[in-house]
């Protein structure tokens, strides 16, 4: 049998800090009301000029490949993981590959939103367990900043978002002591429009973009946060649970749970139902906010860097987003 093993972590934010007092000057809201509710205190935005999704993707990579003592040409595939690509199409995955030397090489995109990563992490395992791929990096990047809506019309969103990218190498092992366990990939269409962005869309009548539909809102962020929160609570426990029991374990045999950065009180009723302590959980939330599809690999990464990824350890993640879509990944580190 093959397995996959992460064998290099990386990540990048951008330099610019913006805290919620920094919100303040282009919206009606409080650092008190977001920390409350969201348990962010900062979040990174892009700098134009400087950043690019797919710069950002880039940094984190080459740092998982430094660490995984290995250079571009030695991946055999590159999946990446965005809803905020630089262009509409092609994706971003084509913009890092060129940047990386990687010609030749395949590349898929893919979004499903704050799944994102965990998605892409069970497309590059399946590849490599089916002998087609030795190694795979796989990439989440987002730049949200730019989407978002800053004025106070756009407060319930603008405060949860933030701009990052991480990675992660995958390579082929032959020892299931330290490889992917299993991945659980799910999804409800029913609430695609519980969290979306409507525009550019393409089933319409006349040009996808104008003047018109930007004003409409139609390129804004829509969250039912309500809906979101309920969901994400329940789907969260399900298909941590799921993962546990596909591999006969169960909460207590977790050594470290990472979830996606949604919101701090979706994790800390997620750590409590599982039976987990503070410290059995990576929250980072507090100073990145949510990165959608870069949030695990950025929490992953600074778990590795921290010491918290032991030798033998069993890992879990865990996501869920707009879609709906929800995600986990059981690891043997
Ligand atoms: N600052 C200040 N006030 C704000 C605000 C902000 N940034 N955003 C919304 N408000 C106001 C609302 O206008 C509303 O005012 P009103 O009572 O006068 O109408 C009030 O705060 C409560 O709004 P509501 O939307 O009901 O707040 P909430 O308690 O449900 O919290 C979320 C909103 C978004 C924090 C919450 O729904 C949530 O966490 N949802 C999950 C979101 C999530 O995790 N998304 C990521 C998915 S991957």
């Amino acid at each position: 049998m093959i397995y996959s093993r992460i064998t290099g972590l990386g990540y990048y934010v951008p330099d610019n800090v913006v805290t919620n007092n920094d919100l303040t000057k282009w919206m009606e809201t409080s650092d008190e009301w977001i920390q409350e509710r969201t348990g962010i205190k900062e979040r990174r935005y892009f700098e134009h000029g400087k950043d690019t999704n797919y710069s950002m993707a880039t940094a984190a990579s080459r740092q998982a490949l430094e660490r995984a003592g290995l250079s571009p040409n030695d991946i055999d595939v590159i999946v990446y993981a965005t809803i905020t690509p630089d262009y509409f199409f092609p994706g971003s995955a084509f913009l890092m590959q060129r940047e990386l030397q990687m010609d030749g090489k395949p590349v898929i995109d893919i979004r499903e939103q704050c799944s994102g990563f965990v998605y892409a992490l069970s497309i590059a395992d399946q590849f490599i367990k089916s002998g087609m791929y030795k190694s795979a990096l796989v990439v989440g990047s987002e730049i949200q900043s730019s989407w978002i809506d800053k004025s106070t019309a756009g407060r319930n969103t603008a405060v949860i978002f933030g701009d990052g990218a991480g990675a992660a190498v995958l390579q082929t092992t032959k020892d299931p002591g330290h490889s992917i366990l299993s991945t659980h990939l799910h999804a409800d269409g029913r609430f695609a429009e519980d969290l979306y962005v409507k525009e550019p869309g393409s089933s319409r009548p006349g040009r996808t973009a104008t003047k018109e539909m930007i004003e409409e809102g139609g390129f804004n962020v829509y969250m039912n946060g309500n809906a979101v929160f309920k969901h994400a609570i329940v789907k969260f426990g399900e298909v941590i649970n799921e993962a546990l029991s596909a591999n006969g374990y169960q909460s207590s045999d977790i050594n470290l749970l990472v979830p996606h950065q949604a919101n701090i009180r979706i994790s800390d009723y997620v750590r409590q139902q599982m039976g987990l302590s503070e410290d059995q959980v990576i929250n980072n939330i507090q100073r990145f906010g949510n990165t959608t599809a870069a949030s695990i690999p950025i929490a992953l990464s600074e778990a590795w860097e921290m010491g918290k990824l032991k030798d033998g350890d069993l890992i879990c993640l865990a996501a869920f987003g707009s879609g709906f879509t929800w995600a986990s990944a059981l690891i043997r580190w």
